[in-house]
């Protein structure tokens, strides 16, 4: 299975001067974690790294300090998530009829996630892994008032890995940019476009890093686990 790895963020929320996904984690970068989860997953056989190009020295150097037994290939990100992965999709050998989708910033996913999302994609368009909502969610308008409290037995929250049939989601982006559509994951472009997006059980540990506070729980949830 391919993977991508979107990894061109600045991680403004997290309030650092470098690129989140180089800071440090139970002392090694944070991509580390990640590329050790999709070194472990057997069903991957191909990574592709979507960068910016400041940071391709940096990750050249941890990649080899891996000692990856997998194909790595950099990719130049974009200025949105949703234009490094379709940098990522044309960068993808002419071979790969599906695709995994997962963010450098999820360094906590295990290699089993990963496996079983490269399973279930074989036998469906679309899908991601995601976690039902334990909090209660509300929608509340710009003035601070509540709109509406949606069913929370409905409500999933997204992460990574999300996996997809490679000439589709080309399709869906393409006719993303055609339409001006915005959106924070690939999911949601198969949504508009009517294609059907299965849900995979995902992890509770298997939190976006995104603020200071996430670092401190991802060294947390990684120590529990030596
Ligand atoms: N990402 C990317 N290209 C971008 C923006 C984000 O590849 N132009 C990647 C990030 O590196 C991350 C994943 O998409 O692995 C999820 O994005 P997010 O957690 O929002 O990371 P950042 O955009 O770096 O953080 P922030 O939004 O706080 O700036
Ligand atoms: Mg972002």
């Amino acid at each position: 299975m391919y993977l991508l790895i979107p990894a061109a963020g600045i991680g403004r929320r997290m309030g650092s001067d470098r690129n989140k996904l180089l800071l440090k984690v139970r002392s090694q970068p944070l991509i580390t974690w990640t590329l050790k989860a999709a070194e472990a997953a057997t069903s991957i056989t191909w990574i592709g790294i979507i960068s910016q190009p400041d940071d391709w020295d940096d990750f050249r150097e941890i990649v080899a300090d891996l000692k990856l037994t997998k194909p790595v290939e950099f990719i130049q990100g974009g200025s949105t998530r949703q234009e490094s992965v379709y940098n990522g999709l044309q960068a993808l050998p002419a071979a790969a009829e599906q695709v995994l989708i997962h963010d450098g910033a999820r360094c906590l996913a295990t290699p089993d996630l990963l496996n079983a999302c490269a399973e279930a994609i074989r036998h469906c368009p679309g899908l991601i892994a995601a976690i039902p909502v334990k909090d209660t969610i509300k929608v509340v308008d710009e003035r601070g008032i509540i709109q509406s409290t949606p069913d929370r037995s409905q409500l999933w929250a997204a992460q990574t890995p999300q996996g997809f049939d490679v000439k589709l989601l080309k399709e869906c982006h393409a006719k993303g940019v055609q339409e001006g559509w915005e959106v924070t994951d690939d999911a949601a472009l198969f949504e508009k476009c009517g294609i059907e997006v299965r849900i995979v059980p995902g992890e509770e540990t298997n939190l976006k890093v995104t603020t200071p506070q996430d670092l401190a729980i991802a060294e947390f949830i990684l120590k529990s686990r030596e």
